[in-house]
């Protein structure tokens, strides 16, 4: 059990520097995502990163503890915002989700949306005994893992 703890810490530290956003920008949760974006949002809904927070508290082994398991089952480190968000993978919203500055991809990145790279996906899915590494290219076309790729805005 001591073991396990030690490895879940380890996790925390390394997961916590690996999904980390630029701090300058709010979160404002994925409700605020919903009204312009039905389709991923209906979607992401039904994944199990919309449900990660509960399967992590009805978890037994590894025992659910809040300061260990939010930094890859919840959204910014943050127990209030439950699941792997939208802004868990495009970035901290408060800033670019007004339509003036979304309809434009270089002003929405310059207020802090991000498209997630391998990168992303390695800060929480680890080969490390509890999670396994996920491969960005194989998922982009399901539908069931994150949400509808195929359904941007407008098409
Ligand atoms: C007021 C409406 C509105 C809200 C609210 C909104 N978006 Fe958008 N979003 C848009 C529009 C419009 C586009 C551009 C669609 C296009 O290019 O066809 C867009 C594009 C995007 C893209 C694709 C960018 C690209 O470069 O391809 C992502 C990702 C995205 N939004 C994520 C989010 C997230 C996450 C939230 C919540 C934090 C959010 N949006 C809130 C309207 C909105
Ligand atoms: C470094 C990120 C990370 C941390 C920290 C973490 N998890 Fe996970 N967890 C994951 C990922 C990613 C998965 C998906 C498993 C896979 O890769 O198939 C997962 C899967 C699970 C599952 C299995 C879900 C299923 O559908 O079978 C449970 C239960 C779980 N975690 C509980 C916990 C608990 C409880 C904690 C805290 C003590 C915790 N996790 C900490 C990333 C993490
Ligand atoms: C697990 C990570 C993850 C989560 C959670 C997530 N997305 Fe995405 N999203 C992606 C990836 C990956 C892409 C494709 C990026 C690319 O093409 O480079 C994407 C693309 C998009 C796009 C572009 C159009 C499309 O559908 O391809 C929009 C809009 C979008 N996401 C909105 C959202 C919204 C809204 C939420 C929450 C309801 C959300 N995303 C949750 C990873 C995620
Ligand atoms: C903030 C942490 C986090 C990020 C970032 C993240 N995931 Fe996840 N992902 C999880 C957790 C936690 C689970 C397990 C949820 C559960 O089973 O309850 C999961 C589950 C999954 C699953 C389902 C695995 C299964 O066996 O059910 C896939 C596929 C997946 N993620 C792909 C991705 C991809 C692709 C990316 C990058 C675009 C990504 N994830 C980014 C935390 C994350």
């Amino acid at each position: 059990m001591k073991k396990m703890s030690l490895v879940l810490l380890v996790m925390v530290i390394v997961a916590a520097s690996g999904v980390a956003y630029a701090q300058d920008h709010a979160y404002v949760g994925a409700s605020k995502c919903k009204m312009c974006h039905k389709v991923q949002f209906a979607s992401w809904e039904q994944t199990t990163h919309a449900k990660a927070l509960d399967v992590a508290k009805a978890s037994t082994d590894p025992a659910y503890d809040a300061g260990k398991c939010t930094a890859c089952h919840a959204t910014n480190n943050d127990e209030a915002m439950a699941g792997v968000q939208c802004e868990a993978c495009h970035g901290p919203g408060a800033d670019y989700k007004k339509m003036s500055i979304m309809k434009d991809k270089e002003k929405s990145a310059a207020n802090g949306l991000v498209l997630p790279t391998q990168e992303h996906c390695d800060g929480c899915h680890k080969d490390d005994g509890h999670s396994k590494v996920v491969v960005l290219a194989t998922e982009l076309n399901n539908n069931a893992a994150i949400h509808e790729f195929k359904n941007p805005p407008g098409q």
